[in-house]
Protein backbone atom coordinates (compact mmCIF):
# COMPACT_ATOMS: atom_id res chain seq x y z
CA UNK A 1 0.00 0.00 0.00
CA UNK A 2 1.10 3.49 -0.83
CA UNK A 3 -1.60 5.55 1.17
CA UNK A 4 -1.66 9.65 1.36
CA UNK A 5 -0.26 10.65 4.51
CA UNK A 6 -1.38 13.51 6.82
CA UNK A 7 0.20 14.81 9.75
CA UNK A 8 -0.76 17.29 12.42
CA UNK A 9 0.06 17.72 16.37
CA UNK A 10 -2.84 16.31 17.62
CA UNK A 11 -6.95 16.11 16.18
CA UNK A 12 -6.67 19.48 13.63
CA UNK A 13 -5.62 17.68 11.07
CA UNK A 14 -8.89 15.30 11.27
CA UNK A 15 -10.43 18.15 9.68
CA UNK A 16 -8.60 18.47 6.72
CA UNK A 17 -8.54 14.52 6.37
CA UNK A 18 -12.63 14.87 6.28
CA UNK A 19 -13.12 17.55 3.42
CA UNK A 20 -9.70 15.31 1.66
CA UNK A 21 -11.63 12.07 2.36
CA UNK A 22 -15.13 13.16 1.33
CA UNK A 23 -13.75 14.86 -2.55
CA UNK A 24 -11.61 11.67 -2.92
CA UNK A 25 -12.19 8.54 -1.42
CA UNK A 26 -10.48 6.38 -4.17
CA UNK A 27 -7.11 6.83 -2.46
CA UNK A 28 -5.83 4.93 0.84
CA UNK A 29 -5.00 7.62 3.76
CA UNK A 30 -2.35 7.22 7.43
CA UNK A 31 -3.62 9.91 9.88
CA UNK A 32 -0.53 10.55 12.07
CA UNK A 33 -1.47 12.93 15.09
CA UNK A 34 1.16 13.85 17.76
CA UNK A 35 -1.43 14.48 20.61
CA UNK A 36 1.40 13.08 22.98
CA UNK A 37 3.27 16.46 22.48
CA UNK A 38 0.11 18.84 21.14
CA UNK A 39 0.70 21.78 21.35
CA UNK A 40 3.16 22.77 18.60
CA UNK A 41 2.09 26.71 18.08
CA UNK A 42 3.76 27.29 21.45
CA UNK A 43 7.16 25.33 20.76
CA UNK A 44 10.41 26.98 19.23
CA UNK A 45 11.19 26.55 16.07
CA UNK A 46 13.35 23.72 16.43
CA UNK A 47 11.83 21.76 17.91
CA UNK A 48 8.54 21.58 15.82
CA UNK A 49 11.53 21.49 13.09
CA UNK A 50 12.64 18.15 14.50
CA UNK A 51 8.81 16.47 15.94
CA UNK A 52 7.33 17.29 11.97
CA UNK A 53 10.50 15.72 10.37
CA UNK A 54 10.24 12.39 12.98
CA UNK A 55 6.72 12.25 12.27
CA UNK A 56 7.25 12.88 8.16
CA UNK A 57 10.21 9.96 8.45
CA UNK A 58 7.52 7.88 9.84
CA UNK A 59 5.26 8.13 6.91
CA UNK A 60 7.69 7.57 4.39
CA UNK A 61 8.94 4.22 5.99
CA UNK A 62 4.86 3.37 5.68
CA UNK A 63 4.86 3.77 2.05
CA UNK A 64 3.84 7.50 1.79
CA UNK A 65 4.59 9.01 -1.56
CA UNK A 66 3.10 12.45 -0.47
CA UNK A 67 2.32 14.06 2.83
CA UNK A 68 0.29 16.65 3.70
CA UNK A 69 1.50 18.46 6.79
CA UNK A 70 -2.52 19.08 7.71
CA UNK A 71 -0.89 21.48 10.85
CA UNK A 72 -0.28 25.46 9.94
CA UNK A 73 2.19 25.72 12.95
CA UNK A 74 4.33 22.84 10.78
CA UNK A 75 3.41 24.36 7.26
CA UNK A 76 4.91 27.57 8.41
CA UNK A 77 8.16 26.28 10.67
CA UNK A 78 9.10 23.43 9.23
CA UNK A 79 7.54 23.01 5.50
CA UNK A 80 10.60 25.03 3.43
CA UNK A 81 13.24 23.73 5.41
CA UNK A 82 12.15 19.97 4.84
CA UNK A 83 11.64 20.37 1.16
CA UNK A 84 14.90 22.22 0.57
CA UNK A 85 16.73 19.92 2.39
CA UNK A 86 15.29 16.58 3.77
CA UNK A 87 13.36 15.85 0.63
CA UNK A 88 15.56 17.43 -2.05
CA UNK A 89 18.75 15.50 -0.80
CA UNK A 90 16.95 12.39 0.57
CA UNK A 91 13.82 11.91 -0.67
CA UNK A 92 13.42 13.21 -4.42
CA UNK A 93 10.96 11.09 -5.49
CA UNK A 94 8.49 11.71 -2.85
CA UNK A 95 6.53 15.57 -1.80
CA UNK A 96 5.80 17.54 1.24
CA UNK A 97 2.53 20.03 1.28
CA UNK A 98 1.74 22.31 3.24
CA UNK A 99 -1.63 23.91 3.82
CA UNK A 100 -0.64 27.85 4.10
CA UNK A 101 -0.03 28.81 0.51
CA UNK A 102 -3.19 27.18 -0.76
CA UNK A 103 -5.51 29.19 1.59
CA UNK A 104 -3.55 32.79 1.19
CA UNK A 105 -4.89 31.69 -2.75
CA UNK A 106 -8.03 31.91 -2.46
CA UNK A 107 -8.49 34.78 0.13
CA UNK A 108 -9.14 37.31 -2.37
CA UNK A 109 -12.28 35.41 -4.05
CA UNK A 110 -13.83 36.69 -0.08
CA UNK A 111 -12.91 39.67 0.91
CA UNK A 112 -14.60 42.78 -0.54
CA UNK A 113 -12.47 45.42 1.87
CA UNK A 114 -8.91 43.75 1.32
CA UNK A 115 -9.00 43.58 5.10
CA UNK A 116 -8.45 39.87 6.44
CA UNK A 117 -8.08 38.82 9.69
CA UNK A 118 -6.29 35.58 10.83
CA UNK A 119 -6.56 33.37 14.27
CA UNK A 120 -4.17 31.13 14.49
CA UNK A 121 -1.26 29.61 16.81
CA UNK A 122 1.66 32.04 18.19
CA UNK A 123 3.73 30.08 16.05
CA UNK A 124 1.85 30.27 12.73
CA UNK A 125 1.46 34.42 13.47
CA UNK A 126 5.08 35.16 14.71
CA UNK A 127 6.61 33.42 11.32
CA UNK A 128 4.51 36.07 9.24
CA UNK A 129 3.58 33.31 6.91
CA UNK A 130 0.24 34.68 6.01
CA UNK A 131 0.80 38.39 5.81
CA UNK A 132 3.71 37.32 3.55
CA UNK A 133 1.94 34.13 1.67
CA UNK A 134 -1.64 36.74 1.49
CA UNK A 135 0.57 39.91 0.10
CA UNK A 136 2.55 37.50 -2.61
CA UNK A 137 -1.14 37.06 -4.95
CA UNK A 138 -2.96 39.68 -3.08
CA UNK A 139 0.14 42.66 -2.32
CA UNK A 140 -2.76 45.38 -1.29
CA UNK A 141 -4.94 42.99 1.11
CA UNK A 142 -4.07 44.34 5.03
CA UNK A 143 -3.29 41.22 7.07
CA UNK A 144 -3.86 41.50 10.47
CA UNK A 145 -3.22 38.19 13.02
CA UNK A 146 -3.85 37.24 16.10
CA UNK A 147 -2.81 34.56 18.13
CA UNK A 148 -4.99 32.15 19.62
CA UNK A 149 -2.55 29.76 22.55
CA UNK A 150 -5.63 29.01 24.43
CA UNK A 151 -7.75 27.29 21.86
CA UNK A 152 -5.71 24.41 20.62
CA UNK A 153 -5.80 23.26 24.11
CA UNK A 154 -9.41 23.30 24.49
CA UNK A 155 -9.68 21.31 21.32
CA UNK A 156 -7.27 18.90 23.11
CA UNK A 157 -8.33 18.53 26.66
CA UNK A 158 -12.32 18.58 25.41
CA UNK A 159 -13.03 21.21 26.98
CA UNK A 160 -14.13 23.15 23.96
CA UNK A 161 -17.90 22.51 24.35
CA UNK A 162 -17.95 24.01 27.89
CA UNK A 163 -18.47 28.29 28.84
CA UNK A 164 -14.58 28.89 29.65
CA UNK A 165 -14.46 28.13 25.64
CA UNK A 166 -17.46 31.06 24.97
CA UNK A 167 -15.35 33.44 27.01
CA UNK A 168 -11.95 33.04 26.04
CA UNK A 169 -13.19 32.98 21.88
CA UNK A 170 -15.25 35.74 22.54
CA UNK A 171 -12.18 37.74 24.04
CA UNK A 172 -10.35 37.08 20.93
CA UNK A 173 -12.73 38.67 18.56
CA UNK A 174 -13.53 41.27 20.20
CA UNK A 175 -9.18 41.90 20.18
CA UNK A 176 -8.99 40.90 16.49
CA UNK A 177 -12.15 43.36 15.20
CA UNK A 178 -10.21 46.11 17.57
CA UNK A 179 -7.17 46.16 16.03
CA UNK A 180 -8.83 46.57 12.33
CA UNK A 181 -12.54 47.54 12.11
CA UNK A 182 -12.61 46.73 8.78
CA UNK A 183 -11.69 43.35 8.62
CA UNK A 184 -14.47 41.75 6.62
CA UNK A 185 -13.14 37.66 5.74
CA UNK A 186 -11.15 35.89 8.67
CA UNK A 187 -9.10 32.59 8.09
CA UNK A 188 -9.37 30.18 10.94
CA UNK A 189 -5.37 29.23 10.10
CA UNK A 190 -5.23 26.37 12.76
CA UNK A 191 -6.80 22.97 11.70
CA UNK A 192 -7.85 22.59 15.48
CA UNK A 193 -9.92 25.55 14.76
CA UNK A 194 -12.61 23.97 12.69
CA UNK A 195 -13.67 22.44 15.80
CA UNK A 196 -14.80 25.50 17.84
CA UNK A 197 -16.85 27.31 14.28
CA UNK A 198 -19.81 27.18 15.87
CA UNK A 199 -18.80 29.70 18.91
CA UNK A 200 -16.78 31.80 16.63
CA UNK A 201 -19.77 32.27 14.21
CA UNK A 202 -21.56 33.00 17.21
CA UNK A 203 -19.59 35.62 18.94
CA UNK A 204 -18.30 37.15 15.44
CA UNK A 205 -20.68 40.21 13.07
CA UNK A 206 -22.84 38.56 10.93
CA UNK A 207 -21.06 40.46 7.98
CA UNK A 208 -17.62 38.97 8.42
CA UNK A 209 -16.73 35.44 6.52
CA UNK A 210 -15.49 32.80 8.18
CA UNK A 211 -13.25 30.49 6.43
CA UNK A 212 -11.79 26.55 7.59
CA UNK A 213 -9.28 25.75 5.28
CA UNK A 214 -10.62 21.79 4.66
CA UNK A 215 -12.08 22.24 1.66
CA UNK A 216 -9.70 24.82 0.12
CA UNK A 217 -6.89 22.28 0.68
CA UNK A 218 -8.74 19.32 -0.81
CA UNK A 219 -10.15 21.52 -3.59
CA UNK A 220 -5.83 22.40 -4.06
CA UNK A 221 -4.76 18.89 -3.49
CA UNK A 222 -6.61 17.61 -6.42
CA UNK A 223 -6.10 20.36 -8.53
CA UNK A 224 -1.97 19.10 -7.91
CA UNK A 225 -2.99 15.63 -8.29
CA UNK A 226 -4.16 16.65 -11.63
CA UNK A 227 -1.07 18.35 -12.52
CA UNK A 228 1.35 16.00 -11.00
CA UNK A 229 0.29 12.55 -12.50
CA UNK A 230 3.76 11.37 -11.44
CA UNK A 231 2.65 11.38 -7.91
CA UNK A 232 -0.75 10.85 -8.48
CA UNK A 233 0.16 7.12 -9.56
CA UNK A 234 2.19 6.28 -7.11
CA UNK A 235 -1.20 6.25 -4.81
CA UNK A 236 -2.73 3.10 -4.00
CA UNK A 237 -6.56 3.61 -4.31
CA UNK A 238 -7.96 1.04 -1.80
CA UNK A 239 -10.48 3.06 -0.05
CA UNK A 240 -8.87 2.79 3.77
CA UNK A 241 -8.24 5.12 6.35
CA UNK A 242 -5.23 4.32 9.23
CA UNK A 243 -4.85 6.56 12.39
CA UNK A 244 -1.80 6.75 14.46
CA UNK A 245 -1.50 8.52 17.64
CA UNK A 246 1.50 9.32 19.76
CA UNK A 247 -0.68 9.05 22.85
CA UNK A 248 -3.17 6.64 24.12
CA UNK A 249 -5.13 5.15 21.66
CA UNK A 250 -8.41 4.51 23.70
CA UNK A 251 -9.11 8.06 24.84
CA UNK A 252 -8.02 9.71 21.50
CA UNK A 253 -10.30 7.10 19.51
CA UNK A 254 -13.25 8.24 21.53
CA UNK A 255 -12.81 12.25 21.40
CA UNK A 256 -11.99 11.90 17.42
CA UNK A 257 -14.94 9.60 17.59
CA UNK A 258 -17.17 12.55 19.17
CA UNK A 259 -15.39 15.61 17.13
CA UNK A 260 -16.45 13.61 14.12
CA UNK A 261 -19.45 12.17 14.94
CA UNK A 262 -18.02 8.81 13.03
CA UNK A 263 -16.08 5.43 14.63
CA UNK A 264 -12.54 6.41 14.37
CA UNK A 265 -10.02 3.89 15.58
CA UNK A 266 -6.44 4.76 16.01
CA UNK A 267 -3.35 2.56 16.74
CA UNK A 268 -0.39 4.08 19.21
CA UNK A 269 2.97 4.70 17.12
CA UNK A 270 5.82 5.87 19.07
CA UNK A 271 8.08 8.71 16.55
N1 LIG B 1 -3.39 22.20 14.31
C1 LIG B 1 -2.13 22.81 14.21
C2 LIG B 1 -2.15 24.08 13.39
O1 LIG B 1 -2.83 24.12 12.43
C3 LIG B 1 -1.29 22.89 15.43
C4 LIG B 1 -1.90 23.33 16.68
C5 LIG B 1 -0.96 23.16 17.86
O2 LIG B 1 -0.52 22.04 18.10
O3 LIG B 1 -0.70 24.17 18.52
O4 LIG B 1 -1.49 25.04 13.66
Amino acid sequence: MTPLGLFDSGYGGLTILKSIHDLMPQYDYVYLGDNARAPYGVKDYDTVYEYTLQAIRKLFEMGCPLVILACNTASAKALRTIQQTFIANEHPDKRVLGVIRPTAEIVGQFTRTGHVGIFATPGTINSESYNIEINHFYPQCKVTGLACPEWVPLVESGEYKTQVADVKIKRQIECLLSTDGDIDTIILGCTHYPFLYEKIRKYCPDNIQILSQGKYIADSLKNYLNRHTDIDNKLSRGSTCIYYTTDKADIISNRASVFLNNDIIFKNIQL
